[in-house]
């Protein structure tokens, strides 16, 4: 930025050193991944601001590059032409504002003439006797633009909590951006005083102005709060994504502290609508704050392979970094429901057919008759039978995780895409997902299959990931 202050001066400089003094330890940790985004030290949550702009996807995330548990919050950045080859920016929003100081919260990118309108939530949390409910603490939204895409040339405070609807608590943000008709739309997921997750509409003619416009919810209370609103259609169907706090466990359901999916909408988000039934994006342990893009027409997503305030962890804290994304996927419409399906690029990825006791970081895809059973790496059981499927996790391999299961209808197939600390296992064409972190013991190798014919089973390489850090210190001095 032309007028940068003293905080983003220190944190421009920090943030590098960090890298640089931390960052092969963690690079040296047999657990990183090998085709996920982590963050190069520190921590990562949310994935932010996806965008297409020109040839460019840029994928921001949640990053505290100071504390492997989660510490102040800036933007990590990556960038790719193709998903595969990556480059890793400097970061490109650093809480250096008043009204984000505590942290750079998650937010979307709007694209327009090849400049990238940040939308995101500043937070400031005040020190003193609060409940950080509904005082002590402030959730702002705020536009960054970049021009360069890598570097922000002016930030600005949109809203506060003054600005949105009455009946509010504090929690008030995440906010996603899109144009139609003419106008621009803002969804801010949201907190009521009477603790009901809500999602806020708002509406704009120049970017910069939001009036608001609706508020959208179920008519009893689904959970406490709605984090990480996205409102899209696909195919003339309406969806509302979002990541409600405060569901409780129904059966099989909600296994999480923390749930992400989606609700079916009809009528406009903008005035008359009614809510369908919410269905769950994930069932395993590990996905959170799905955010989606288009790309050339394709409705991309991508989630967060972690979950907040678990009460499992990740050893890879021992090493100074925790967390990854979840592997991009393409939302389909399936007989109203959203299917997610792995990007065709990484098919790229795949570099010899293996047999199973070979396996350790693999694509594997199989059709099933009835039941079924998969051990993979000796910690983790996935088994099904008719449509019911669990996923267990046993001694260090789960590091605190233990069994999810999920029903659906008859499971006729699967794909596991497994990496080195990763399962992401997609049921009947991706209509069910189970993802986790796992920690197999790092020499055990080896997939054993009961149940399941047409199997064909990929190695898998590498992202390749460059480091742009130098290069724009170069071009700066
Ligand atoms: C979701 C979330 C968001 C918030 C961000 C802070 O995981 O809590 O609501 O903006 O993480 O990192």
């Amino acid at each position: 930025m032309s007028d940068t202050n003293a905080l983003y001066r220190d944190l421009e400089r920090l943030v590098p050193y960090v890298e640089r003094m931390q960052g092969s330890e963690a690079a040296a940790d047999p657990y990183r991944l090998q085709f996920h985004l982590m963050p190069p030290v520190g921590w990562m949550n949310d994935p932010n601001g996806l965008c297409r702009c020109g040839e460019w996807r840029h994928i921001f995330y949640q990053y505290s590059p100071f504390n492997a548990e989660g510490g102040v919050k800036v933007w990590g950045h990556y960038r790719s032409r193709d998903l595969l080859h990556w480059e890793k920016l400097p970061v490109m929003l650093y809480p250096d504002q008043p009204w984000d100081v505590h942290g750079a919260y998650s937010g979307s990118a709007l694209v327009e003439d090849g400049i990238l309108y940040l939308y995101y939530t500043g937070s400031v949390k005040y020190t003193g006797e609060y409940d950080y409910i509904n005082d002590g603490r402030a959730n702002n939204t705020a536009l960054a633009v970049s021009h360069d895409g890598i570097t922000v040339c002016s930030n600005e405070l949109l809203m506060e909590n003054a600005d949105y609807p009455k009946g509010l608590t504090r929690h008030v943000r995440d906010p996603k951006v899109w144009m139609q008709d003419g106008r621009y739309y803002m969804a801010l997921g949201a907190r009521t005083v009477d603790d009901q997750g809500v999602v806020l509409v708002f509406e704009s003619e120049d970017k910069n102005h939001w009036k608001y416009i609706n508020t959208i919810m179920t008519p009893e209370p689904f959970g406490y709060m709605w984090e990480c609103p996205d409102l899209f259609e696909l195919d003339g169907q309406w969806f509302l994504l979002c990541s409600p706090q405060g569901v409780g466990k129904q059966g099989n359901r909600f296994q999480n502290i923390y749930t992400s999916g989606y609700f079916p909408l009809y009528g406009d988000f903008r005035g008359c609508y009614t809510l369908g039934e919410y269905e769950e994006l994930d069932c395993g342990f590990d996905f959170y704050a799905p955010q989606t893009f288009l790309d050339e027409g394709r409705r991309l997503v991508l989630g967060w392979m972690g979950m907040p305030d678990a009460e499992y962890g990740n050893p890879t804290v021992q090493n100074g970094w925790q967390h990854c994304t979840a592997s991009l996927c393409e939302l389909k419409l399936d007989g109203g429901k959203l299917l997610r399906v792995p990007v065709p690029e990484l098919d790229a990825l795949h570099r010899r057919k293996i047999d199973p006791e070979q396996a350790k970081v693999f694509d594997l895809s199989c059709m099933s008759a009835g039941a079924g059973k998969i051990v993979i790496r000796e910690c983790a059981v996935l088994e099904w039978e008719n449509g019911k499927i669990s996923l267990s996790l046993s001694g260090n391999g789960g590091a605190g995780r233990t069994v999810r299961c999920s029903e659906t209808d008859a499971i006729k197939d699967l794909r596991i895409l497994a990496d080195t600390s990763s399962l992401e296992i997609f049921v009947n064409g991706g209509s069910r997902v189970l993802s986790t972190r796992y920690y197999p013991k790092h020499e055990t190798c080896g997939i054993t299959l009961a149940g399941i014919e047409e199997i064909s089973l990929w190695e898998m390489g590498a992202f390749e990931i460059s480091d742009m850090q130098h290069c724009c210190f170069a071009k700066k001095s």
